[in-house]
């Protein structure tokens, strides 16, 4: 049996609606939902899982949350390995305001994962959203899930929802 983890940051808690979605799907303790703020220390804490659930709202120019900053230059610098491990993204941004780098954040998060050996799955639809660009954009699609909860609430359920049931085939 895989045992899944959900790592996340989300200031606000839009990307906190995704993380508390996956945590009831896929019945992940609460000990195995690490606030990157709160509860992460090191790197050695992805080990522990065969599924990661990776989430961060997007800031700055296209930029991860700042609790992730440290944990992916480690992983990056030090080559560490993801081998045999699946992992999914999902994040939340602002397509209007910030919509020349609309949930980028995944796309920081695809650079330095799709380098580690892991299997990345939750690829979605980029048709859609209404944004400028995105590093988390990949051909037809996005890297992960992105929500925009501030201009698009009445879309968050229903692409948080069709994401699980995409996971629940996919992994
Ligand atoms: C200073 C600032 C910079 C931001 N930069 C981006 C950005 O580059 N891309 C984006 O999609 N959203 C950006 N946002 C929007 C946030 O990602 C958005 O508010 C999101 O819903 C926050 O999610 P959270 O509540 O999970 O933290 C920015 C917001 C602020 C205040």
């Amino acid at each position: 049996m895989s045992k899944v983890g959900i790592f996340y940051a989300s200031a606000g808690g839009n990307t906190k609606l995704i993380a508390d979605a996956l945590k009831e799907a896929f019945e992940v303790e609460e000990d195995d939902c690490i606030l990157m703020e709160d509860d992460f220390d090191s790197v050695e804490q992805f080990e522990d899982y065969d599924v990661l659930f990776l989430g961060t709202s997007t800031w700055g120019q296209g930029d991860v949350h700042f609790s992730w900053v440290d944990a992916l230059f480690e992983i990056s610098s030090q080559k560490i390995s993801f081998e045999g491990k699946t992992i999914a993204f999902f994040g939340a941004g602002d397509a209007k305001t910030h919509g020349e780098h609309f949930c980028s954040a995944l796309g920081k998060f695809y650079q330095t994962f799709s380098k580690t050996g892991a299997k990345i799955v939750g690829f979605v639809d980029k048709e859609g959203y209404t944004y400028e660009a995105s590093l988390a954009e990949m051909g037809d699609k996005l890297c992960g899930l992105a929500i925009d909860n501030i201009n698009e609430p009445t879309k968050t359920a229903e692409r948080i929802e069709n994401w699980i049931e995409q996971l629940k085939n996919e992994l």
